[in-house]
């Protein structure tokens, strides 16, 4: 199996895409540290992947403080002796129309997304570097980082941001080792947008702008993780691979079938 005796962290880890990515490095070989702020639903995805708890545990890190990240490596270090994979992948967006939004609002996504992103790679990266082998980390950005909805300010700030920070990395640390890639998802299936469920026309806008004309899976986000992750992609670093159905290059719209699939995770 490609992550074999590999240790992975995986943030904002209790559901949605990061649960998936957890779920893959896992069916993939590699140990798991499932972080997140919710640590029950995070226990309980540790649970039902390892009922022992020798491959997949769960360990509390709110990735917008600081000290928590430095901590969560530390811990994981300290229990498993390395730390080969760090997958980036919590967030948070607020909905508030660009002349509107205030400071406090502004701060509170960017210290998750931008902050949060920073310093798990560059905390994953010390301890990487330090590490024969060297390591990988995979960014959670976004199709935001390229197009704009201009009522999720700080959300694009930050997934632009993230793919800046992945190529800065890249570079600073290719010498070393330690490969840095993101993953860019369009509209993919998981709690955070079920939402679209109660909202017909915010669903048919979505498909509009997806030639492939479904939302994506969770799942056809986390194998292209743990691809990035792994020795197959060991001449890959500072990339954005889009998972977005098509969304990135459509100029104008596609058609929507009247019957529109079902949203179902
Ligand atoms: N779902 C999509 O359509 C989509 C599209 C593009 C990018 N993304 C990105 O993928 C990532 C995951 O999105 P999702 O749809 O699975 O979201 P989600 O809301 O379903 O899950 C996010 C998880 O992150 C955790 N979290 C929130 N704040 C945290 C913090 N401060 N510290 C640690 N954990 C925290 C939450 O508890 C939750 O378990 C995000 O970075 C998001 O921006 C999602």
């Amino acid at each position: 199996m490609k992550h074999e005796n590999k240790v992975a962290i995986v943030t904002g880890a209790a559901q949605g895409i990061g649960k998936a990515c957890a779920e893959r490095l896992f069916a993939d070989g590699a140990i798991v540290v499932l972080s997140d702020i919710n640590q029950e639903q995070a226990e309980a995805a540790a649970m039902d992947l390892d009922p022992s708890g020798k491959r997949a545990v769960a360990i509390r890190c709110d990735v917008g403080i600081r000290t928590e990240i430095k901590k969560l490596v530390e811990d994981v270090v300290a229990r498993f002796g390395r730390l080969d994979i760090m997958v980036n992948n919590a967030g948070i967006t607020c909905t508030t129309p660009a002349i509107d939004l205030t400071e406090e609002e502004l701060d509170r996504v960017l210290n998750v997304n931008l902050k949060g992103c920073y310093f798990g790679t560059q905390e994953a990266a010390r301890v990487m570097i330090g590490q024969r082998q060297g390591g990988s980390i995979v960014n959670m950005s976004s199709a935001q980082a390229e197009l704009v909805i201009p009522d999720r300010v700080p959300y694009g700030i930050s997934k632009a941001a993230i793919n800046q920070i992945t190529r800065i990395f890249a570079i600073a640390l290719a010498r070393q080792n330690v490969r840095v890639n993101a993953v860019g998802p369009g509209t993919i299936l998981t709690p955070l947008s079920l939402g679209m469920n109660k909202n017909e026309a915010a669903y048919r806008r979505v498909l509009s702008r997806t030639p492939m004309g479904r939302v994506g899976r969770a799942d056809e986000v986390s194998g292209i993780v743990s691809f990035l992750a792994s020795d197959d992609a060991s001449y890959v670093t500072g990339q954005t691979v889009y998972a977005d159905g098509g969304r990135a290059y459509l100029n104008y719209t596609v058609p929507v079938d009247d019957e529109l699939p079902e949203l179902k995770l």
